[in-house]
């Protein structure tokens, strides 16, 4: 365990939608880090072969400590994160948490807030609703999902926000309109969105149409990293030689062998595990690097970048 990682004890396990768990966490020994509303905590599991590390939001009231909350939808391609914390997790467990990060933070400044959630995109605007409330902060929630396997706390948030909430169950032909929700933006308003790539991508695409500036266009994705074709590592400072199988990242190949790399989102977009490259052509996936360092093969984001080549040699 590294030294910043955190124990924490399953306080309570319980499903909350066909495919959604939620998971309450307590102090084991040392008291729970405050965190701000949009934080999220990368939660490591210690399988039979492998230790899994996925980042979750933090659903519970940021004024509340005494507990954490995340929820976890069961993949339907999981690579073991997510059947590990369906299956094996129980009460009184320990766990390993990294502390919180927030890369998702509200921006207090705006007049409005316009909350999209796609499934269990809905767990960081949990946070967000408590901290709205006490804030004042004027704010609608529309939430899609599909009632057959997500929607999770609809009937709470329902009662909570009146008529803030909107929901749509794909699964009863409800469709949200992006379009006419992104028209209708008032002068000031900000929109969060947290869900699939796809919702990302069809909000973001709808606001470039309408001429809506991509600053006030917020969006979070807890995407796994995708698989590829299997290449080796090396160090350069120690010549060691770390292969990457086809399912694992870079970044989680090097943290089996016991290589800490700096890391946050764990999804290529905050930049905290910027690693020299100094022999081979990386694949970039992040969303974080420039054109021009991509074009110039000096760095690779090993969160979710792979191999071009069959080795990359890393300046570590
Ligand atoms: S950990 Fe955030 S970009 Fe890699």
């Amino acid at each position: 365990m590294s030294k910043s990682m955190i124990p924490v004890r399953v306080a309570s396990v319980r499903d909350v939608a066909p495919k959604i768990r939620e998971f309450r966490f307590t102090a084991v020994d040392q008291a729970l880090p405050a965190f701000s509303a949009g934080s999220h905590v990368m939660v490591e599991m210690q399988g039979a072969e492998k230790t899994y590390r996925n980042a979750y939001s933090l659903m519970s009231d940021p004024a509340d400590i005494s507990s954490y909350g995340i929820a976890v939808r069961l993949q339907d391609e999981s690579r073991g994160g997510s059947v590990f914390m369906h299956t094996q997790v129980q009460e009184g467990d320990v766990l390993n948490i990294a502390p919180p990060a927030n890369l998702f933070a509200p921006h207090w400044a705006a007049k409005k807030h316009i909350l999209i959630a796609g499934g269990v995109g809905i767990t960081p605007f949990m946070s967000y609703l408590p901290e709205m409330k006490r804030r004042n902060a004027d704010f609608e929630l529309h939430y899609l999902y599909r009632s057959a396997q997500t929607g999770a706390y609809r009937q709470q948030l329902s009662e909570a926000l009146g008529e803030k909430y909107f929901s749509y169950d794909s699964d009863h032909g409800q469709q949200c309109i992006v379009h006419q929700l992104l028209a209708q933006l008032s002068p000031g308003a900000h929109v969060y969105i947290c869900g699939p790539e796809s919702l990302i991508e069809a909000v973001k695409t709808e606001a470039a149409t309408l001429g809506i500036p991509a600053g006030i266009i917020h969006y979070e994705e807890f995407a796994a990293p995708k698989p590829g074709k299997a290449f080796t590592v090396s160090l350069a400072s120690s010549g060691q030689q770390i292969a990457v199988d086809g399912e694992s990242s870079m970044l989680e190949a090097l943290e089996e062998a016991g290589v800490e790399v700096a890391n946050m989102c764990r999804g290529g977009v905050c930049g905290q595990c910027v690693t020299g490259v100094k022999e081979g052509i990386p694949e970039h996936r992040d969303d974080f690097l420039s054109a021009a360092e991509k074009a110039s093969g000096q760095c690779v984001m090993p969160c979710v970048s792979r191999a071009v080549t069959d080795s990359l040699t890393l300046d570590l």
